[in-house]
């Protein structure tokens, strides 16, 4: 493998020979002056995904359709000022130290009730007043043309035990995959659960609403929950529910439907129990189609849960790229994660982490198209 890196006027570039490019420009600044920078990511055959150093937000990733025209297939913001005034959507972020729900806001652990913020009625959601999605995290380009991101947590911050030194990487291969890694060590017993907070919309940010992709969920499970989106604690079968798309089905099907746990959510806002084969390594956990730009997302991963959030909570009030309101349901999310309330659920698996143990988890979306049945990469 051969690199070459270029140096131009302060920006800077890493090229690898298999055509994997990272670039590096000024994004814009913190109150305090301190430089956000954009790291977009290449590859040979055009895919490109731009990541900005706060939050780890991905501001925009383009893909082709299936006739090779790319649009930018996520939702966002065109500033930094505007991703910071943005409390409620979270849109392409890192979220942590505990993605979705924690139940009243605290949980147990090693004997000692820990205490949150309540950012969400009675709740904790997605870290706390001031998670990961709003921390400027240490960028490194590295020689294959990946974007690692570093994140120190400090002990207490946001009401979590230890210091938690988070590390995630952002990675393009040539076959049109984003492979997201991410690990992460503590100084004292904690509790972690990362994920990355993309509103997805195949056809093009800002263009219509999802209701009509067709969704696959590898889940012959989910966890209901209570009236503030809290697991009960149950595992339900999706068998003969709005839930069960184990084959492909678009949410408009049921998405009004008067089903109790449709409403609690507003639509789809659930974790789903993913179905993991034996001997570990990533499952595909999703997969949607656009029949009208024939683009496809499987989303890969070795986590075992992941929510589909069917984009309920907006409303036309926030305003995205290019200033267009972005109504309800005009994205998808699939947050890989462990199960929501996880710390305060003794049956759910673990999200402890020790001194001495190193989190590490992975994810993939794998972008292809298909025309007319037959798919291609
Ligand atoms: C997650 C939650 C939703 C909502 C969004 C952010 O997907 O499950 O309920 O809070 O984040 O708006």
């Amino acid at each position: 493998m051969r690199f070459a890196v270029l140096a131009i006027a302060g920006l800077s570039m890493y090229a690898s020979a298999e055509g994997a490019t990272i670039k590096k420009a000024q994004y814009g600044k913190m109150p305090g002056g301190e430089a956000i920078y954009a790291f977009t990511l290449s590859n040979a055959a055009g895919m490109q995904a731009t990541v900005i150093n706060y939050g780890g937000i991905v501001v925009s990733l383009k893909v082709p359709d299936k006739n090779g025209a790319m649009s930018d297939v996520v939702l966002g913001h065109d500033s930094l000022p505007d991703y910071q005034a943005d409390r409620k959507t979270y849109f392409g972020a890192l979220i942590g130290r505990y993605a979705n729900r924690i139940g009243n806001a605290q949980f147990k652990l090693d004997g000692k009730t820990y205490h949150l913020a309540k950012n969400d009625g009675k709740n904790s959601l997605h870290g706390g007043t001031e998670g990961f999605n709003r921390r400027v995290w240490t960028p490194r380009e590295l020689p294959d043309g990946a974007l690692e991101l570093t994140y120190l947590s400090k002990d207490g911050e946001e009401g979590y035990p230890g210091n938690l030194k988070a590390t995630v990487v952002y990675r393009l291969n040539s076959a049109n995959t984003l492979r997201i890694e991410y690990s992460a060590t503590t100084d004292k017993d904690t509790v972690i659960n990362l994920t990355n907070h993309t509103y997805f919309n195949l056809h093009g940010n800002g263009e219509g609403d999802i209701l009509h992709n067709l969704v696959e969920l590898n889940a012959n499970q989910f966890t209901p929950i209570d009236s503030g989106l809290i697991p009960t604690g149950e595992l339900r079968n999706v068998a003969g529910t709005p839930f069960d798309f184990r084959k492909p089905m678009a949410p408009a099907t049921h998405i009004n439907s008067n089903d109790e746990q449709i409403r609690l959510g507003k639509g789809y806002d659930m974790n789903f129990v993913i179905n993991h084969v034996a001997g570990g390594g990533l499952t595909r956990a999703a997969r949607v189609t656009d029949p009208q730009s024939g683009r496809v997302l499987e989303v890969w991963t070795d986590q075992p849960g992941i929510q589909f959030y069917t984009g309920n909570f907006l409303d036309g009030t926030v305003k995205g790229k290019g200033g267009k309101a972005y109504p309800q349901h005009a994205a998808l999310c699939l947050e890989t994660q462990h199960y929501p309330d996880s710390p305060n659920k003794p049956s759910f698996p673990t999200t402890e982490l020790k001194p001495g143990q190193t989190y590490k988890t992975a994810t993939e979306w794998r972008f292809s198209t298909v025309t007319n049945g037959s798919s291609k990469r």
